[in-house]
């Protein structure tokens, strides 16, 4: 039976809230007043049959790649389905990061594919292991999945080591699908897309996380042209003309990307040294050390982290993402990027727990 939900996904709508909400992923909500656009610049109607021609062109320039390799896609949720639909039959295998952001395996379960996951280990620091990925691939791979930086660590893959990747999938007739969502959040010298390294890479991504405008719905594919192509007519089965304002103002976005970035970006900062600070204070509380991203992953020392995040909720109305979400219960997500007040006060709570907690 093919699973038809995502039970993280109901989670994070219906549950996730808090006053002090450290269950995000994304920075906080861009306003549209201070972007430089007039209603006299939107029609609500707009003739786009397969992707609004000037986004399209628009990502093209950002991404370095030509059109005809963009799919423009409702967020990175719908370009992580298409690209996964369009790739994967039934009895195909597809392997997958763990840990690894649910709704990648869900989307994939539901292609009728066979999931089967490799490991990102902790004391490896969640780097990617192409040996283990290497041992996993068999005659029937045809999809390695990858976020990159990865959700929930935020750990980012060393690029030498994608093209190993590349040439395994190569050699298996398998792609490899980077979800490259958090990549811009990289602020010096933010890396250009793995797409560039080869033809069996498809690249998702969109503007919700590192730009806050996550209400556009501005997301992507970058797949060879062929496939690109597959991918915007298995969208026709769902009818998927995208909301023609919401193109319109996302390619106002896209002209003015670096101001969008940087009014997160200070954000982002103040809470990294915020949350920097809190793990030197708390040496039993470990998570990777990484110098970018919005989200970071912890465990406590002394184990009992699903009771933790219980109990942060119930008495000290404070939200963390359990990591039993990312297959690994002794962990949970943080999420920085919102609002550093709120952020503050919730590491503070979290320190005031931590100074009685005794699992059980
Ligand atoms: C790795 C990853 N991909 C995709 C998404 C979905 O993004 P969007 O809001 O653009 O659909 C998320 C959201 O948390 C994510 O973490």
């Amino acid at each position: 039976m093919r699973r038809k939900y995502s039970d993280y996904m109901n989670w994070a709508k219906t549950r996730s809230h808090a006053r002090f909400n450290l269950a995000t992923s994304g920075v906080g909500s861009f306003p549209l007043r201070e972007l430089p656009i007039g209603i006299d610049d939107l029609e609500i109607n707009g003739d786009t049959k397969y992707g609004f021609p000037p986004l399209r062109q628009a990502l093209a320039a950002k991404c370095g790649v030509s059109p005809d390799c963009v799919v423009t896609a409702d967020g990175a949720s719908q370009a992580n389905y298409l690209a996964t639909a369009a790739i994967l039959e039934p009895g195909d295998e597809v392997l997958i990061e763990q840990p690894a952001y649910e709704l990648l395996v869900s989307a994939a379960q539901f292609t009728g594919a066979t999931v089967k996951r490799f490991l990102r280990r902790e004391e490896n620091a969640y780097a990617l292991d192409v040996e283990e990925i290497r041992r996993n691939i068999t005659s029937k791979t045809r999809l390695i999945v990858i976020t990159n930086l990865h959700n929930p660590t935020s750990v980012q893959a060393n690029p030498a080591v994608f093209a190993k990747i590349g040439a395994l999938a190569r050699e298996a007739g398998a792609r490899v699908l980077v979800d490259e969502i958090y990549v811009d959040a990289i602020y010096e010298n933010t890396p250009t897309s793995v797409f560039h390294l080869g033809p069996e890479f498809v690249v998702t991504n969109s503007l919700t996380k590192v730009y806050g405008v996550s209400g556009l719905r501005c997301g992507w594919i970058l797949a060879e042209p062929e496939l690109a192509w597959a991918m915007y007519r298995l969208n026709d089965l769902f009818g998927s003309i995208p909301s023609h304002p919401g193109n319109q103002i996302a390619v106002r976005v896209l002209e003015h990307l670096d101001m969008v970035r940087d009014r997160a970006r200070h954000v982002v900062e103040a809470d990294r040294a915020l949350f920097e600070a809190f793990l030197g204070e708390h040496p039993q509380v470990i998570a990777p050390r990484t110098t970018h991203g919005t989200t970071a992953f912890l465990r406590l020392a002394g184990g009992g982290a699903p009771e933790f995040v219980e109990r942060l909720r119930a008495e000290y109305d404070t939200s963390v993402v359990p990591g039993r979400f990312f297959d690994t219960p002794d962990h949970f997500r943080v999420g920085m990027g919102v609002n550093t007040a709120m952020f503050s006060e919730g590491l503070r709570r979290m320190g005031e727990l931590l100074r009685e907690f005794r699992p059980a």
